[in-house]
């Protein structure tokens, strides 16, 4: 009858103390459920704030990408130095192996190619699945201002609207069209528009001028792609410039897999992510992995 003879007086209730109320540190997350808090949360780290995403989903419409032609020897030896997989469903059952820890942001958008128009896009997986390889988050492409925008936003919202059903957060990345200006006035509208309609974290280029006003305009966080490959200490000052501008963390897959030293340039990257250092310190971190390649 332990129940019953827990029922007396003289209990603790710290009734002095007032009731700690925690404000999320992931923007724009308070009002949102606890399970979504909880994803995010292991998206975003709690020191930092900001997360390392390591994206491998390219094959979706590249097929075997550069550095990409066999994500289990590419990928695999990453896991442990980074936060996040952001990649196909595909990609995970086939590679990833099930105890590696990481949060899974799942590519879910799907149905063109290189050899086609990239905006045409579809929902391509069902939530149902999301769930069942337990995704941290679901993701699609907007294309704002190219030929299948509406469809685009289509499936923005319908990712959100199953996501929020069951406090999976979705990520919009921000895909550009084939004639769009790369600048901030672009990005800021582009990111706004998905946090607008609900997206939980948004995906952009980092751009030079101007990139500060994007990250100011969106109230959820922005985490930077990192474009095509560019030599290693172009890409730590520009993850540098973009954390420093408001960016709550990187999604890169190129200037990390296509570097001639992956772990030594994602450790690198955690340096200016995580731990703010300057680009010149952090190329460091490379340059001496690199030479203990040898
Ligand atoms: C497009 O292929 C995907 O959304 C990539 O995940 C995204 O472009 C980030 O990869 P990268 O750093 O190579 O641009």
């Amino acid at each position: 009858m332990a129940d019953l003879d827990d029922v007396k007086e003289g209990k603790n209730f710290a009734a002095e103390i007032p009731m700690e109320v925690r404000a999320s540190a992931i923007r724009g997350a308070n009002a949102l459920d606890w399970g979504m808090q909880d994803r995010l949360s292991r998206i975003f780290q709690a020191g930092s704030g900001h997360t390392v995403m390591l994206a491998f989903d390219h094959g979706y419409f590249q097929g075997p990408a550069t550095g990409l032609e066999r994500l289990d020897l590419s990928i695999r030896p990453l896991i442990p130095y980074t936060d996040v997989l952001m990649c196909t469903r595909g990609g995970l059952r086939a590679t990833i192996p099930t105890d590696s820890r990481k949060p899974v942001v799942l590519r879910c958008s799907g149905g063109m190619s290189v050899l086609t128009e990239l905006s045409n896009e579809l929902v391509a997986v069902d939530i149902e699945d999301a769930i069942r390889v337990n995704a941290a988050a679901i993701t699609t492409n907007v294309y704002i201002g190219a030929e299948y925008e509406h469809q685009s936003l289509a499936n923005l919202v319908k990712l959100i609207d199953t996501g929020n059903r069951y406090g999976i957060p979705t990520m919009a990345v921000t895909g550009v069209g084939k004639n769009m200006a790369r600048d901030a006035r672009y990005f800021g509208l582009a990111t706004r528009i998905c946090a607008e309609i609900g997206a939980q974290i948004v995906k952009s280029y980092f751009v030079d001028d101007g990139f500060e006003k994007v990250c100011a305009g969106c109230p959820v966080p922005i985490v930077i792609a990192g474009g095509k490959k560019l030599p290693e200490m172009e890409a730590l000052q520009m993850a540098y410039h973009a954390i420093d501008q408001g960016a709550a963390g990187v999604d890169m897959g190129r200037n990390i897999f296509q570097s001639d030293c992956p772990i030594g340039m994602i450790e690198a990257v955690r340096a200016v992510v995580h731990g703010g250092e300057k680009p010149e310190k952090a190329i460091e971190i490379y340059s001496s992995a690199k030479a203990a390649l040898h």
